[in-house]
């Protein structure tokens, strides 16, 4: 199966134009999974909640209509982030979407920095979106920071990861090949590149999207300051494998009765 990224550039609050850079950097590509930047149509540097929550959508709205769009165009599963509206919450939330369906949501478990004034904490269980014959999982940026994340996805048998990110630290593209390498999963790390200067906050964003083996070895990797699309062909029975030798297993080697994980 093929799965890639689109990295973009996306302007802060300028949804219809960050919607067209996705449409104009895709052109007529076709793919199985496509993963988008977190928060990707509407840019990442919030100066109060209210802004924040002036931007939220239900799985009705806008940018799953555009999203939509995307996966029929494309024929891919589409992987992107959006501000979830529920009640009076709201989420830093990827979406995944395919045909004409939204599957569901993943709510950010771990919130960054001011991320923590504006959202609240996810508050689902980490799923598994069965696709085309794939387990994929989601997570959202800084969830990387937290192994616990992908071993959970991964335990619960994901395949692949999708990774929507705005990364602004320079370490979680070497963590996923870690990652990976000892869960044996493929994951689609899409982040943007640019910067937002907003309130007291400067973010530069540190583009080099990358797509990971279950062996640790880095597929694609975009450039840290330009707009990227790639898609790279994966056979996904790979990652059901978890030997990795004749005698060492991922899974069932772990010693959980030993580990205290509170
Ligand atoms: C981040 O989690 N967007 C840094």
């Amino acid at each position: 199966m093929k799965i890639g990224y689109v990295q973009t550039s996306p302007i802060f609050g300028e949804i219809t134009q960050n919607f067209k850079q996705v449409e104009d950097l895709l052109g007529n590509a076709k793919g199985d999974l496509l993963v988008l930047p977190e928060l990707f149509a509407i840019g990442y540097t919030f100066i109060s909640k209210e802004e924040a929550e002036s931007m939220a959508e239900t799985t009705e709205g806008k940018t799953a209509n555009f999203l939509i769009g995307l996966a029929k165009k494309t024929g891919a599963v589409v992987v992107g982030g959006f501000i979830e509206k529920d009640g009076k919450q709201i989420y830093n939330s990827s979406m995944i979407v395919s045909g004409s369906e939204v599957l569901g949501t993943y709510r950010k478990l771990h919130l960054y920095y001011k991320e923590k004034l504006w959202f609240s904490p996810g508050n689902k269980p980490l799923e598994i979106f069965e696709v085309k014959k794939t387990k994929v999982g989601i997570m959202i940026c800084f969830d990387w920071f937290f192994p616990e994340t992908l071993r959970s996805l991964a335990l619960l048998g994901a395949d692949i990861i999708a990774h929507p990110a705005n990364l602004v630290l320079p370490y979680c593209q070497r963590a996923m090949t870690t990652r990976c390498l000892v869960n044996r999963v493929f994951a689609v790390t899409c982040n943007r590149i640019g910067n937002e200067a907003r309130g007291e906050d400067n973010f530069v964003f540190t583009g080099g999207s990358q797509i990971t083996s279950y062996k640790g070895e880095v597929l694609s990797s975009a450039p840290k300051d330009k707009p990227h699309i790639d898609f790279v062909e994966i056979d996904v029975k790979q990652a059901r494998d978890k030997n990795l030798n004749k005698y060492n297993n991922v899974f069932s080697d772990r010693r959980t009765e030993f580990y205290s994980l509170e």
